[in-house]
């Protein structure tokens, strides 16, 4: 009773402590049981999961309509695997994502693990944005607890929505000593997927996620983690990027090339002054003289460049075309991480070979 009462008050300060408004609901006439259950929060930011359309059959839908009291009432079989508490952080569709709702995430899950108010943490996350916020908590929160971020392709009012197994998953996870120190997770359509590695891969299907250079970390049966790999990539309480003290992040775009690019967009950046940018390149990391010429220009004024490539797998290497360590590589790094990457790197240096070094460690 005690445990559950500091767990409650606990939760209640980190609350109030990151604004977010607290909606409690644990079963309190179970504290016996309850006490033998991994203790598991659930922030939530919107997306499908949190979705609703008017049909069931329907395609369309509106993101971010339910609040995560709402949802877990959709997954009353999670109360007998975990303690419970929802954290509402936010209710937007992914694409509305923020710097300031990323720095929320890492503060409230900083707050949680540091003053043992959990044993997991799971995020409900709309997809589009997803690979992104897993792969920025991947290099931050720099704890062993898993995070385990999941959500929907299909909305909570469809005739078969997938967000309530997903969320079962995403708790087992969260709830099983075995996801300890493996990174930030991804879990959707019963994989378990490397934050460093996944990606969304299909624009509508339920199965629309995966890690296309390394393969999945494992699979989810009934409620069962099943690990067949590790990720190799440093991540979470081995990194080196500490956002203590940080209160917003080096500003980070993406250019992609195509057949005779333009440098519009490429020099529009670099006279608003961005901190870095990404290219998401042709083949193994290429680009055109235009494209080329405005990168020397960008160097000049202190802008940093990565070089990556639109292509899904195979990553770029040391072996690219022209290599010049003035432009560090982005091994698998997608563009969409790649930039996530070099904005951290940027709150440590602007030295190219330093940021080469990271894009071959993260
Ligand atoms: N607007 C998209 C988002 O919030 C919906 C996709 C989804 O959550 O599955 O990311």
């Amino acid at each position: 009773m005690r445990q559950f009462a500091l767990l409650a008050l606990s939760v209640i300060a980190v609350t109030l402590l990151t604004h977010s408004p607290l909606t409690a609901r644990t079963p309190l006439d179970k504290q016996e049981s309850e006490n033998k259950k991994p203790r598991v929060v659930i922030l939530a930011t919107g997306g499908t999961i949190a979705g609703a359309a008017t049909s069931s059959t329907q395609a369309s839908y509106k993101p971010g309509v339910l609040s995560i009291e709402q949802i877990l009432k959709t997954v009353p079989e999670i109360e007998k695997i975990a303690q419970l508490k929802g954290i509402q952080v936010s209710n937007i569709a992914s694409q509305n994502m923020e710097e300031g709702i990323w720095l929320e995430l890492w503060r409230t899950i900083d707050n949680l693990f540091t003053h043992d108010l959990c044993d997991g943490v799971v995020i409900t996350h709309g997809t589009d944005i997803m690979e992104e916020s897993a792969y920025f908590l991947n290099l931050t929160v720099r704890h062993s607890r898993p995070v385990v971020i999941t959500g929907a392709m299909r909305a909570s009012t469809s005739l078969s929505p997938d967000g309530p197994f997903n969320l079962f998953n995403a708790v087992a996870l969260a709830a099983s000593p075995n996801a300890q120190n493996r990174g930030v997770m991804v879990v959707m359509n019963d994989y378990i997927l490397s934050a460093d590695d996944v990606t969304k891969t299909n624009t509508v299907n339920t199965d629309a996620f995966e890690c296309p250079n390394f393969g999945p970390l494992g699979y989810m049966r009934g409620g069962t983690p099943l690990f067949f790999r590790e990720s190799r990539q440093t991540h979470t309480a081995s990194s080196i990027f500490n956002l203590k003290g940080l209160t917003s992040l080096p500003k980070t775009d993406i250019v992609y090339a195509y057949a005779f690019s333009s440098d519009i967009a490429i020099n529009a950046l670099i006279d608003a002054s961005t901190d870095g940018v990404v290219i998401a390149g042709v083949g193994h990391g290429n680009y055109n003289k235009a494209i080329a010429a405005a990168m020397e220009r960008g160097s000049s004024k202190g802008v940093a460049f990565i070089r990556s490539s639109r292509i899904l797998g195979g990553g770029v290497d040391l072996s690219a075309e022209d290599y010049d360590s003035r432009w560090p590589v982005s091994f698998n790094k997608s563009p969409q991480k790649a930039r996530i990457l070099l904005m951290l790197s940027l709150t440590l240096t602007k030295d190219p070979k330093e940021i080469q070094k990271f894009f071959m460690e993260y």
